[in-house]
Formats: C-alpha cells, structure tokens, sequence
C-alpha cells in the first residue's frame, strides 16, 4: 500500500514511519516546522519519499491524495499556546484541511486521524469516559481537533482515535508533554510545582500509539467507521501520582500550589476498553518511559523541543 502521512515529520510521525517502511511505500508531507532532522534515519529506505509543503496547499495535497491507499493527517499546531498565538493559522491547518480531505478523498481510501481526549473536559462525578461521552472541548486546540475528527467520523473508510497524553522520547522531540515535561523539570530543577493535583488524567506511550495506527490497518475489517479511545488504562492517574511515580526514579520534591488552572480543563478516568476488546493491547507502563527520558535528556538539550 502506499500511505501518506502529513506532519510526518513531528513527534508521533517521526516514530510512526517506522511501523510501516518495511511493508509499505511511506510519502511524508510536512512543512518542517521543528526538527528537520526527524526523518533522515528513513532515507536508507527506497520505500520513503519525503515532500516539502504546507498541507494548505490543495492542489500539492491533492496530487498526493490521488496516488495513496491510506492517508494519516497529523499535520497540526499542536496544543493550545500554538493555536492561540495564530487562531486563524490552527482552523486552517487543524480543522479545514481535515474536512477537506474527507470530503475529497476517494470512498476506497483509508484515513486514521487522531484527535485529543482533552474534550473529555471534567467527570467529577467520578464516571469513565467512553466514545459515547460528550466531547466538549474548550480550547481553540481542542475545538479544531474534535470539528476534524466530526469531518471523518461523517466519511466513509475513516478510524478516529481519542489519544491520551502521549508520552516517551521520540526522534522529534517534544517536552511540553505532561510526563516528558516533569521528567525533564525533575532532572534540571529537582522540584516540581503541581497546581490541580488530583485532577485525572491518563497516558499512553508514543510507541504504543504507532503500534494502535499498525493495529487498526493490519485489522480494517473490525476497525472500519469506529472511534476509539488509546490510552493505557492502568495510566488513569491524577498529578500527585505521576510526580510520586517520577519520585520512585529520580529525587524530586513536590509542591503542592494553587495558582493556575489548564486552560483544557481535564480531570476524567478514559476506558479504551473498546480498542481492548478489538485486539489491541499498550506494551510500555510509565516506568519503561520513565526510564527512556532519562537516558534521552542525558542526550538532548531542552528548550528547543517544546510547541512554543
Ligand atoms: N502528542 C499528543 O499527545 C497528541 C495527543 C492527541 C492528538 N495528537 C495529534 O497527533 C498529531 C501529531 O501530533 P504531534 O505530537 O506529533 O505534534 P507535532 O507538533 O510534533 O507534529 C506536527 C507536525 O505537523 C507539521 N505541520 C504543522 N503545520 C503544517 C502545515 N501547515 N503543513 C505541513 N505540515 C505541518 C509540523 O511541521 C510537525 O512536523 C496532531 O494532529 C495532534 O493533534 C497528539
């Protein structure tokens, strides 16, 4: 098959080509924002061909649309600082390119997309978030995401995920993450000051996302048409665990504060049992990712890896 990706040069891109180099011809579009360096472990490869080129660009989109079997847009301004800082920049790139491509692409080709969970908003009364909860997302970030994966989920041949907080080291860095973030934070600062501490969240490792892309095209015929949660449901944890957990690695002191809230709102429990039930299984726990930031900051240098 030949599989487009955009924004395949990017934190979950640049690991996720290297689930399907060796089967399948890969086509990356991206402009290049951050790390031009993501790919170049793929140039080896005669199966990867790399494209320069902002996704607005419809008849450079299109051209590549025509050729590919599947298509994996995760081409974005990615959280909400980035799309605060150019609103209308993140409709264009996050929300309008998407609907685009639903509405152009052929009804025989394959599209995954992956949207946020972070529309979850807050369960207080302790219920678990399903695919059958409400997304009501309250950031530009959230909004564009979930109006993307509303294009999709009205088109044929297309699989939505709900990711969690994606979190290890990848070939393109990004330490604005929540866990990469407290890992880096607890290295170089040896404190950490936690505000809505035991606010919900939950977290999947980068590689076992790539693996949930793999799953569902190695498995289209019980995928087809659904949205699924990916997430890793033994990381449904708030704050204070996660810093505790970082605690068990590292010294590390925690402050508990009272200053500032998320401005996506997030404090839920997430089942991704229905991806579960389909065959899907997460492979890493927070420790095995831990444990690779560690070694991946002793290699890299901070600030440059953050979306803004
Ligand atoms: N990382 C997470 O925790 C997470 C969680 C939920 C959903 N997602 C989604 O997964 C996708 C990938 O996220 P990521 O963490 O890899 O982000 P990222 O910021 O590392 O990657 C985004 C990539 O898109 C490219 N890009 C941006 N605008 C472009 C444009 N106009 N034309 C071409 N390329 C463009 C950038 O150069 C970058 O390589 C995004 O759609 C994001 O919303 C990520």
């Amino acid at each position: 098959m030949k599989i487009l990706i955009t924004g395949g040069a990017g934190y979950i891109g640049s690991e996720l080509v290297n689930y399907f180099i060796d089967d399948h011809e890969v086509v990356v579009l991206d402009n290049l924002m951050y790390d031009p360096t993501s790919l170049l472990r793929y140039t080896n490869s005669t199966n990867f061909k790399f494209i320069r080129g902002d996704v607005r660009d419809l008849k450079l989109l299109g051209d590549l649309m025509k050729d590919s079997d599947v298509i994996i847009p995760l081409a974005a301004l990615v959280g909400f600082p980035l799309c605060d800082r150019d609103p209308r920049a993140a409709v264009e790139i996050n929300y309008e390119v998407n609907q685009w491509i639903a509405d152009n692409k052929r009804p025989d080709q394959k599209v995954i997309y992956p949207c946020t969970n972070s529309g979850y908003g807050t369960s207080e009364d302790g219920t678990v978030r399903t695919e059958e909860s409400p997304l009501n997302p309250v950031s530009l970030y959230g909004k564009t995401k979930v109006d993307a994966e509303n294009a999709y989920r009205n088109s044929e041949n297309c699989v939505t995920f709900r990711l969690a907080t994606v979190y290890g080291p990848a070939t393109r860095m990004r330490t604005d993450l929540l866990v990469n973030n407290f890992v880096l934070r607890t290295l170089r600062d040896r404190v950490l000051v936690l505000y809505e501490c035991e606010f919900m969240r939950n977290y999947v490792h980068i590689q076992d996302v790539c693996k949930a892309f793999k799953f569902v095209l190695d498995n289209w015929e019980v995928c087809n048409g659904e949205t699924f949660n990916v997430g890793n449901d033994s990381l449904n944890m708030n704050k204070l665990q996660l810093a505790q957990t970082i605690q068990n690695h590292l010294p590390l002191e925690i402050i508990r504060a009272e200053f500032t809230s998320d401005p996506d709102t997030r404090d839920y429990i997430v089942s991704s049992q229905k991806i579960y039930d389909r065959g899907y299984s997460c492979d890493y726990d927070l420790d095995d990712g831990i444990n690779q930031l560690i070694k991946a900051y002793s290699i890299i240098e901070s600030p440059w890896y953050a979306n803004y």
